[in-house]
């Protein structure tokens, strides 16, 4: 007698474990707008094979004016509402801070921010223009011994491969996103984010996930070959 038996599809390696950034806390940016989206959105980070999740929400003085207080607050609401779900996959919350005046003033005034394991510090800029404050910005949060990461280079229209390298090595740790590198933010930003990988240039790969269709597109990312190229290098996420 002749068996068929389905092929049982290939589970996916995912050595990556640790995702640092995206919007999981509901309404307090532009990422979910619930707790049940970011439960659904966690249990597919888990299916993946992540065991533990950083989430980032904005802090942009005119537009997401998070305190560290209330991401804190919404971390535990969401927290609860995983335990009460049966998740076990870790969360924590830190933020990406927008670079702008308030951020500075901030640093001017010893204010402590929100970082993860330990002192990284994650920033993004305009998306057009190169900030005058950013060599300013990254000599203070330097000094003040945090850990600045530029969270998406790529997706600046600034950005160039030698500003990226000027950058790395005035002390900026890259972190590009891995949907890049499949083309999620158009043509431009994947040549860049795969170019930034070829010259070893990148030491954070990040979902900056912030709906279900992006949680999805992980399993599509994990598929790709300059993904995989990335996850050669000698990634922090190894070591958070
Ligand atoms: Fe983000």
């Amino acid at each position: 007698m002749i068996s068929f038996f389905k092929a049982k599809p290939k589970p996916i390696q995912n050595p990556l474990q640790v995702d640092m950034h995206s919007h999981l806390l509901a309404a307090l940016d532009d990422g979910v707008k619930t707790h049940e989206e970011a439960i659904e959105i966690v249990r597919q980070f888990q299916q993946l094979g992540f065991t533990r999740l950083i989430t980032t929400p904005h802090i942009m003085s005119d537009t997401y004016r998070n305190t560290p207080q209330g991401i804190r607050s919404k971390l535990e609401e969401l927290k609860a509402a995983l335990a009460a779900a049966g998740i076990t996959l870790q969360l924590e919350a830190a933020a990406e801070y927008y670079l702008d005046e308030t951020v500075i003033r901030l640093l001017d005034a010893g204010k402590p921010m929100l970082t993860f394991s330990g002192n990284f510090f994650l920033f993004e800029t305009n998306f057009y223009a190169e900030p005058f404050q950013l060599n300013d910005f990254i000599f203070k949060s330097l000094t003040k011994g945090y850990k600045p990461i530029l969270a998406h280079p790529e997706r600046y229209a600034y950005m160039t491969v030698e500003k990226a390298e000027e950058l790395y090595h005035r002390g900026v740790i890259l972190q590009i996103n891995s949907l890049s590198l499949i083309g999620f933010y158009g043509k431009p930003a994947q040549k860049l984010a795969q170019k930034l990988v070829e010259q070893k240039l990148i030491h954070l790969l990040g979902s900056d996930c912030h709906n279900l269709l992006q949680a999805r597109l992980q399993a599509e990312v994990m598929q790709d070959k300059f993904y995989r190229k990335a996850l050669d290098l000698p990634l922090l996420n190894y070591k958070l």
